[in-house]
């Protein structure tokens, strides 16, 4: 088997790839891929992340479901900082990488069933799984919460998911999703591991773009981790396979509001606020599940973690913007992170910076000019 489907925490394995926590233990499951990176293996006619399909085995060559994901473009912005536009992916986030790996590997598996694919998210991710669906001819049911409103929501509609308002906290609306359903099969992407294994393209993206080198770090924002364990693990895979020398420095950002994995990295306790109101209103997960497997891969290749307060974030999306990148708050966070290490002196200037820029500014409905 070029693959497994491993727990995190426990010695379980999985053959069933709808499967999505661990049966023996409940924790998250992991894709663990069984194939050394090799640059001659990539598929270098394609401009998406298909690129790279060789290294998702998982995915059958004819099953492929496409809108143009991947290959987004890494701009220099400075001497030393790279922005890599995610936000230029098919529905205007990174999510699409995820998104288009879960679905080209289920889609069939699902049909046969007659099935169809369950989620919950209100946002980005919402999103790109009711386009990956509308494009394999796959029904989604998308589960929100009642105070869902904005572009993402019309996005969600217009592709055609059915739409669930659920009310109560976000913890009530992924257990409306999860409940069982004839025909349901839950693909939610905080927990799929396969949604979050597509995140690893992005990893060797960057790498690629940087003519097979890491930049010195990588700016993220994080809220339920499905990002950020993602790249750790590609750039894993590529230091494993002596592809590229180093990891680059993975450094998580975090808004003050919701920072739970700050917190944990720097040995403080937090306490979530009753209601958010940040204006990066894409970084909601105040109780990640995936919360452990993030201190563990991040401690593990030497990461750090930020966090910027509300003033930081949109001065850093009124810069963005001023330049010509016009991006979510939530993305600003990681430039915002970035300049508040600089400033901090946490990160030299010397040192090559890739910033994520996760999401398109047109979904933005938190902030007037
Ligand atoms: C625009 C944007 N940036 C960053 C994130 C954080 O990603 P994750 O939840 O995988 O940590 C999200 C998640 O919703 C997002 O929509
Ligand atoms: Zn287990």
């Amino acid at each position: 088997m070029k693959y497994d489907v491993e727990c995190s925490a426990c010695s379980y394995h999985s053959s069933n790839l709808l499967d999505f926590k661990c049966s023996s233990c409940g924790m998250p499951l992991d894709i663990q891929v069984h194939l050394d990176f090799e640059t001659k293996r990539i598929s270098k006619k394609d401009f998406s992340l298909w690129r790279y399909r060789r290294f998702f085995p998982y995915v059958r060559d004819g099953e492929i479901v496409r809108l143009g994901e991947g290959w987004t473009p890494l701009v220099r912005f400075s001497e030393r900082v790279y922005f890599k536009l995610e936000s230029l992916n098919p529905t205007g986030s990174f999510k699409d990488r995820g998104s288009a790996l879960l679905v080209s590997a289920l889609h069939k598996l699902v049909k046969k069933r007659r099935g169809y694919i369950s989620e919950d998210s209100s946002g980005n991710a919402g999103a790109s799984i009711a386009a990956y669906a509308a494009r394999a001819g796959l029904r989604a049911k998308v589960y929100v919460p009642e105070a869902v409103a904005g572009p993402k929501f019309n996005q969600i509609q217009f592709y055609g998911a059915d739409v669930v308002k659920v009310s109560g906290n976000r913890s009530k609306v992924a257990e409306e999703a999860q409940k069982p359903e004839p025909g349901k099969f839950y693909v939610g992407h905080i927990l799929h591991p396969l949604f979050r294994d597509g995140i690893r393209s992005l990893a060797y993206e960057m790498s690629e773009q940087f003519g097979w080198k890491a930049p010195g770090c990588v700016y993220l924002p994080v809220s339920a981790g499905t990002l950020l364990l993602g790249v750790v693990s590609g750039f894993q895979h590529l230091v494993g396979s002596n592809v590229i020398e180093s990891m680059p420095r993975i450094v998580a950002c975090q808004t003050r509001q919701v920072s739970p994995l700050y917190h944990r990295m720097k040995n403080l306790s937090y306490t979530p606020l009753d209601t958010l109101a940040s204006v990066a209103d894409a970084l909601v997960s105040v109780d990640p599940p995936l919360l452990e497997l993030m201190v563990k891969n991040l401690k593990k290749v030497d990461g750090d973690a930020v966090i910027v307060e509300e003033e930081e974030i949109l001065e850093a999306f009124r810069e963005l913007a001023g330049r010509g990148f016009y991006v979510e708050p939530s993305s600003a966070v990681a430039y915002a992170g970035y300049k508040k290490q600089v400033k901090n002196k946490e990160v030299s200037v010397d040192s090559s910076a890739a910033i994520v820029l996760t999401g398109a500014g047109l979904k933005t409905a938190t902030v007037r000019p």
